[in-house]
């Protein structure tokens, strides 16, 4: 009796055969490598070396990340390694592992070993959502998107104050939260009902005839008058505004859950004078 081999099966054959004599022969060594994955686990190897190194896995995939290693959080440039993880030398990043992380790493292929040279580690591909503001809560500093307003735990509220993740913060000095147009914008520390935030200011919002917050404007030049709109301060965001945003799902010190955004592009129109900076 002929033996019957399904041609699905000689193809799996053949594939494994193929994929057998690809990784018995890498063609040149070292080889590049890059590579996204869910981060399964991460190590530290010298926990009293600031600059130490230590190893991560992407998807089973184990690479190495050598001493002097930084790394990139969404908006920090340069990392420590050795700054991801706490004092039991566990990897210490916001509601791990619970909520997935992930990571790019470009890395060189050398004598079988992934050796990292770029790292990029953010959550859940940065949560990256859009919608508009539906209420701002100026107490705690943080505000609602797409919210009901009689539902505490709706999803997409997130807040500007989260002193307890400082590596997942916006990039303070290079503003990631910013219109469109580039210009920085700001959430009032103060109720604008009630008080003036002077670095975030009222009159950095002007009102349209209708009373309405203004999506659009040109500043004049710098200096400006007192009490005129100024290009030197950022513009308040305000509901009804309509924004972008990537951030990180964080826990607040009361066990609440908030989206703590590190970028946010908000669809507003503002502009300085042409020529003045
Ligand atoms: C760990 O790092 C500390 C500080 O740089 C260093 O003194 C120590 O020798 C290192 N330990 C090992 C095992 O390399």
């Amino acid at each position: 009796m002929q033996l019957h081999i399904p041609s699905f099966l000689l193809f799996f054959l053949s594939f494994l055969h193929y994929c057998s004599a690809a990784i018995t022969q890498v063609p040149y060594d070292p080889s590049p490598f890059a590579t996204s994955g869910y981060i399964n686990a991460a190590t530290i190897n010298n926990q009293s070396d600031i600059l130490s190194g230590g190893t991560i896995t992407l998807d089973g995939v184990e690479i190495i990340i050598p001493h002097n290693l930084l790394v990139n959080t969404p908006s920090l440039t340069a990392v420590a390694w050795s700054e991801l993880f706490n004092s039991n030398g566990q990897i210490n990043l916001p509601l791990w592992p619970e909520i997935s992380w992930e990571a790019f790493v470009f890395a060189n292929y050398i004598g079988g070993q992934y050796i990292a040279g770029i790292v990029y580690i953010f959550q859940e591909i940065g949560n990256l959502n859009e919608g508009f503001i539906t209420s701002i809560d100026y107490d705690k500093g943080e505000m609602r998107i797409n919210g009901d307003f009689s539902d505490p735990n709706s999803v997409g509220r997130y807040g500007m104050v989260h002193g307890d993740w400082p590596l997942w913060t916006a990039d303070t000095d290079n503003p990631s939260i910013a219109a469109s147009t580039g210009f920085p914008v700001c959430l009032p520390r103060v109720d604008p009902a009630v008080g003036d935030d002077p670095f975030c200011p009222k009159k950095n919002r002007p009102l349209d005839t209708n009373g309405n917050p203004v999506t659009k404007f040109t500043f004049s030049a710098p200096p400006v008058a007192d009490g005129q709109p100024d290009p030197l301060l950022f513009v308040p965001l305000t509901v009804g505004d309509f924004i972008i945003y990537s951030a990180t799902l964080v826990e607040d010190q009361n066990g609440e859950r908030l989206f703590a955004a590190y970028t946010i592009d908000a669809n507003l129109g503002f502009y300085t004078a042409p020529g003045t900076m």
